[in-house]
């Protein structure tokens, strides 16, 4: 009930957690706007959307930039002169040691993972503001929690993501905004062939970390949950909240584990 007829918004609506969160959203009567650079893809789930609902639609864009993200915004705003709910889902993980990593794989990580969702947000919230109406769903990670190996980049832009939107939920300056943080530990998805290496070139392989990981669409059905609740934050994991409190309660042991587990698929 929540969705329907509301417009929607959802970048990185041409693969994974985003895909299954647009048809879901169609299903429930959603008019969403897709967004990814992949124009081909983005088909593909528009298709499966039109089966629910006519009114969807697609805005091809690379949100790598200022620039993209801006004209990005207008495109969507322009298409239904109207905005209720963006998802903030567009990103791109790492796969690479600290200490090899080129700096301009960091500013790749942070350009999509953070100045995205940042820029995107700041566009918004004067209209959110206008209207004193608007949701924003901020996909962060587990990585946005803790540090990881090979995840340096991504945990940095995760964790700046976080500090963003936590902060912006404390500040509380439009009446009817609501934000959702998300932290998901391994989702089922290929981030991890897209994931950058040291050198910005993509990993190229599915880690069995993802490949068990939960199923989009057990993870975009707890997404959606939790927006229309309006839940200020929610963690999709299995052993990730394991970890995350044993980080809490017995640190030492945290970086032991972390250190083992996660350098598995260097
Ligand atoms: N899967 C997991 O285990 C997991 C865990 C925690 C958090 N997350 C987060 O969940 C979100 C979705 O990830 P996923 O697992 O669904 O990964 P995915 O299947 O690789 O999808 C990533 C999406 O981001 C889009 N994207 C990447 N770079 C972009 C750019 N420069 N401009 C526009 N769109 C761009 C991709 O679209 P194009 O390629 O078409 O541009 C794609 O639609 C990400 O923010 C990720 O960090 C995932």
């Amino acid at each position: 009930m929540h969705f329907r007829e509301k417009v929607i918004w959802v970048t990185g609506a041409s693969s994974g957690i985003g895909a299954e969160l647009a048809v879901q959203l169609a299903k429930q009567g959603g008019y969403v706007i897709l967004t990814g650079r992949n124009e081909q893809a983005l088909n593909e789930v528009h298709q499966a959307c039109s089966k629910y609902n006519e009114f969807c639609k697609i805005v091809v864009a690379d949100l790598s930039t200022e620039a993209g993200c801006l004209q990005a915004c207008n495109q969507a705003m322009e298409l239904f002169q109207h905005i209720d709910i963006v998802f903030l889902n567009a990103g791109v993980t790492q796969r690479s040691l600290a200490i090899d990593t080129d700096i301009a794989v960091y500013r790749s990580l942070m350009d999509i993972n953070f100045y995205a969702p940042l820029i995107i947000t700041k566009q918004l919230l004067p209209y959110f503001k206008q209207r004193n109406n608007g949701q924003i769903v901020a996909i962060s990670s587990v990585a946005g929690l803790m540090g990881f190996p090979l995840r340096s980049g991504y945990a940095a832009a995760k964790h700046a993501m976080k500090g963003f939107f936590e902060t912006l939920q404390t500040e509380n300056t439009i009446e009817g905004l609501s934000i959702t943080l998300v932290s998901p530990g391994r989702i089922n998805t290929p981030i991890s062939v897209n994931a950058l290496t040291k050198d910005g070139t993509p990993h190229l392989k599915h880690d069995e970390g993802q490949l068990n990981g939960i199923s989009v669409k057990v993870c975009a059905t707890k997404i959606l949950k939790a927006v229309a609740q309006k839940k200020q934050h929610i963690i999709i994991a299995r052993g990730e909240s394991l970890l995350l409190k044993i980080k809490w309660y017995l640190p030492s042991l945290y970086y032991k584990i972390a250190h083992n587990k996660g350098l598995k698929s260097l």
